[in-house]
């Protein structure tokens, strides 16, 4: 049988191989999904054995991606663009093909759940990996402007200046932002110490879109002072991570999984 998994350290609680299981039962796909935790300096190694072993891909997590952009054979251009890898596939010709799948399905989930990126304001709270993955996805939905926040001003400007050329990015300081904005991306890791982004409350408002790409079984915490603010449209970085699960297994099996069948049964499965 068809062999995949996912590197991560930690990696135990994954949900990739209950999303990639449900994904290959729905497809009718033959195909089993493990995890691997590598030592941190034990990556590559791994990698090898397990391609050299007959897998056929695999995904790659936190803190690996980086270290997988600069392993395999080729890369596509969205990996390039993200500077880092989540999904890696054998290819016939036996080349090892990087890819990344994260801004993907961030664009997926947010139409998922109606939210117009064309033409829109959108503000993205973060410089960091997660940041860099999704900006030439979003970028590719012509919003009118995008503008990224972060704690540490040069990431972000260093951020806008690399992305450029895909469309109208500028970086600007957490207390000189302007609303109104249409949607507002938190991909900091603020929710991990129980922060917040420092935000004011008046760029919240009742029409806008909030995305925070944590997720949990409650609120994070930036979803519920973004409803505390009045906000009415939040959601968590649960779809997100399905439909790059959905993107990744595409990529692998050249087949489109459903995502919202999968999407119900996680929530359930966190509650
Ligand atoms: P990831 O790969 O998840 O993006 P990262 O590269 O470590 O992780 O980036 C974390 C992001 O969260 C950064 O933008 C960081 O801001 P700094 O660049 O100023 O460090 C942001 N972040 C983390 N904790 C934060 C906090 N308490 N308040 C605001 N921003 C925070």
């Amino acid at each position: 049988m068809d062999r995949y998994l996912v590197f991560g350290h930690p990696v135990r609680h994954s949900k990739s191989p209950f999303i990639h299981t449900l994904f290959a039962r729905q497809t009718q796909q033959a195909l089993e999904y493990g995890l691997a935790e590598p030592a941190a300096d034990g990556f590559a190694e791994a990698l090898q054995t397990f391609f050299a072993e007959g897998g056929k891909g695999c995904n790659v997590t936190v803190p690996f991606k980086e270290q997988a952009f600069a392993l395999v054979d080729r890369l596509s251009p969205r990996a390039k663009r993200a500077g880092a890898v989540n999904t890696i596939k054998l290819t016939d010709d036996g080349v090892l093909l990087g890819d990344n799948t994260d801004g993907a399905g961030l664009v997926a989930d947010l139409k998922a759940h109606g939210v117009t990126l064309t033409g829109g304001r959108i503000l993205l709270l973060g410089a960091g990996g997660a940041a860099r993955g999704c900006l030439a996805p979003l970028l590719a939905e012509r919003p009118s402007e995008l503008v990224i926040a972060n704690r540490t001003q040069a990431k972000a400007g260093q951020l806008a200046s690399e992305f450029q050329d895909l469309g109208p990015v500028r970086a600007q300081g957490y207390e000189a932002l302007q609303g109104p904005f249409d949607l507002i991306i938190n991909s900091t890791s603020a929710s991990l110490q129980g922060d917040l982004p420092p935000l004011a409350p008046t760029l919240i408002h009742v029409d806008i879109a909030i995305y925070d790409m944590m997720y949990g079984a409650a609120d994070t915490p930036f979803i519920l002072w973004a409803k505390q603010q009045g906000a009415r449209q939040t959601m968590d970085g649960l779809g997100m991570l399905v439909e790059q699960a959905a993107e990744a297994f595409t990529v692998w099996r050249g087949i489109r999984p459903g995502t919202k069948q999968v999407l119900r049964e996680l929530k359930r499965n966190l509650g």
